[in-house]
């Protein structure tokens, strides 16, 4: 059976960063949102530019999840005042979390939500919170299947639309 390892990303993986975050959410979000939007979200969101100030901030992490060396998902974990919301110490936000379709349903997305809660237990964090598109129903019933609660609602803008979002947490 091929093995999933979970790896820090490194400052030399930003291409390849940048890479699995476009091809992911295009798979993910392209056949709900018009192509403007979806073409201005990867040029202002997704550019080396701003992943490779994402990745310098300290106050944030990526991860890759690997099979055989090949780059099939990947998470960003925010702690401190980078989280979009909230900004509380002992809180932990998964900004993004994104496994290849080819690779769904294989435990991926759970090995990568896994790494979340270790690293926020390691920084005694009392809970893990993300914001899910209110209509991305099967990454909310994955969240809810890992037990995230819902709590609230934020706003997502996804080029010039602003969509909402559902705020899920797990309490540790
Ligand atoms: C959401 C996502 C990360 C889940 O990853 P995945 O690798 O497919 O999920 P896993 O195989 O690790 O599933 C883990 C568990 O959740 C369950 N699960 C996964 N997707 C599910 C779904 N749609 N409905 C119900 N349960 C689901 C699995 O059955 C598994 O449960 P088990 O441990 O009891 O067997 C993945 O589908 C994805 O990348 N989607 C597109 C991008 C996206 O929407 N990201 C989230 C943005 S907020």
């Amino acid at each position: 059976m091929n093995t999933i390892e979970i790896s820090l990303t490194k400052p030399s993986e930003i291409n390849a960063l940048q890479k699995i975050s476009k091809e992911t959410f295009i798979e993910a979000f392209s056949n709900q949102n018009s192509e403007e939007n979806m073409k201005k979200y990867l040029e202002e969101n997704l550019s080396i530019n701003q992943l490779t100030n994402e990745f310098m901030n300290s106050e944030s992490l990526f991860y890759f999840a690997k099979m055989d060396d090949k780059i099939i998902g990947y998470l960003k974990v925010n702690f401190g005042k980078t989280q979009t919301d909230f900004k509380e110490d002992d809180s932990i936000e998964i900004e993004r979390v994104y496994v290849l379709s080819e690779f769904h349903g294989k435990n991926v997305g759970k090995k990568l939500l896994d790494k979340a809660i270790e690293i926020s237990r390691e920084k005694n964090a009392k809970s893990v919170w993300l914001g899910v598109w209110e209509k991305n129903y099967k990454a909310i019933r994955f969240y809810q299947k890992n037990g995230f609660l819902e709590f609230g609602k934020h706003p997502f803008i996804l080029g010039d639309d602003i969509q909402t979002d559902i705020l899920m947490k797990l309490q540790l």
